[in-house]
């Protein structure tokens, strides 16, 4: 993620300099708080699922001193963390051993936010389903409780291009960290996906190639109304390398998939950079690949078939399910040299169908389920 934090930073900052982060976790970069970064980060970073505003470190282990620590962090600050909000709600992420259940701590979180509201002299009422700030509670392993404002107000991997959907869609930013994960170079490599879905793999690429902005209509971060970042939040948000147009190939054999996919596309305003094709990825032959993907020097497929439970309750014995992952990686082989493979499957004989050691392979889950992600080099010859 600080790969492209640096990226994105860059380019929608020039000049501002980007501090080191501290690693919290292997998921978890943080930074000192600046407007101008957490609002580029809220509109551009397309791998994380959060992006946090930390307000206050607390060390009460016991509800009451939470109580009375909170209200004295927020009364003692200026209302940058409040404004005109008229409504909140509270989620605790994590408690840890924390003496107390999650509804206790929240509930005492929420009492004591509202109580230093009034204090300041502002009057904030309980909204969970619609809350104009989402302040977020989480016990850390130092056994620090931190209370921290989040920016976009639900996970981010809700941009709002997707209302439909075809079956087991990928998270929108588990498919960018893929794309990241494969070290995917828009421009040099074209992008394959031959079993797309409802398109999240081609549309996260599409999109993170131009490093445009995450949201979509109406969709946007209710952080915009924080203090320190409503004057910045007026402005327009443009793509960062608007000129980078990898080729973007993505196929799928289901007819309603394919209709979601392409009203998901018009919603992402990528239409114009995905080019879909409709079919069995086994009648996708080489040099129609080639032919669409004529200027890119090499490329990359990206595939996340169906597998063990997602398939229909088959498992990876089941021989439809064999004789798919056989012909997937013939198809592949066909393609010939300078086509790369990535794979997000829980199949566990992803790696003796390919016939080759992966030169990345990682755990990663979508929701609940968990997968392993691999990615093969090219092979050298066809
Ligand atoms: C796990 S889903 C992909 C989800 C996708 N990544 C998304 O985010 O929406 C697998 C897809 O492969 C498609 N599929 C299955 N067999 C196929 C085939 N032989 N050729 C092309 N697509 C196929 C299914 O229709 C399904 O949409």
């Amino acid at each position: 993620m600080e790969a492209e934090v640096k990226r994105i930073g860059r380019r929608a900052t020039p000049g501002v300099q980007i501090p080191a982060p501290r690693k919290l976790d292997p998921q978890t970069l943080a930074y000192p708080f600046s407007a101008e970064l957490a609002w580029t980060a809220v509109n551009y970073l397309r791998t994380p699922s959060r992006v946090l505003w930390r307000l206050a470190e607390l060390s009460s282990r016991r509800l009451e001193p939470l109580f009375d620590e909170i209200v004295a962090a927020l009364s003692n600050r200026s209302v940058d963390w409040l404004g005109s909000a008229k409504s909140l709600s509270v989620e605790v992420r994590r408690i840890g051993d924390f003496p107390a259940g999650p509804l206790q701590v929240r509930g005492a979180a929420k009492s004591a936010i509202v109580e230093a509201a009034r204090q300041q002299g502002h009057r904030l009422s309980l909204d969970p389903e619609d809350p104009e700030r989402l302040f977020v509670v989480e016990v850390r392993d130092d056994e620090a409780v931190w209370l921290s404002i989040d920016l976009v107000g639900r996970s981010m991997h809700q941009r709002g291009y997707r209302k439909a959907r075809g079956e087991a869609p990928l998270r929108e930013n588990v498919a960018a960290q893929l794309l990241m994960l494969a070290r995917w170079d828009p421009r040099r490599e074209a992008l394959v996906d031959p079993m797309a879905g409802s398109g999240t793999i081609a549309i996260e690429a599409a999109a993170m190639a131009q490093a445009r902005p995450l949201w979509c209509d109406g969709f946007g971060p209710i952080g915009a109304r924080l203090p320190p970042i409503e004057p910045i939040a007026q402005r327009f948000l443009p793509a960062l390398f608007a000129d980078a147009q990898p080729p973007v190939l993505a196929n799928e054999i289901n007819s309603e998939t394919i209709r979601a996919f392409r009203e998901n596309l018009h919603r992402a305003h990528v239409a114009d950079r995905v080019q879909v094709i409709h079919g069995d990825f086994r009648d996708l032959r080489a040099d129609r690949v080639q032919a669409a993907v004529k200027d890119a020097e090499a490329g990359l497929v990206l595939a996340n078939p169906p597998y063990g439970q997602r398939a229909e309750g088959k498992g990876a014995g089941d021989p439809e399910i064999a004789a798919l992952y056989d012909d997937l990686a013939q198809w592949w082989r066909r393609l010939g040299p300078g086509w790369r493979f990535g794979i997000l499957s829980d199949h566990p004989d992803v790696t003796a169908i390919f016939g080759r050691r992966p030169s990345l392979e990682k755990p990663v889950s979508n929701g609940q389920l968990k997968a392993w992600f691999r990615v093969y080099s090219a092979p050298e010859t066809n």
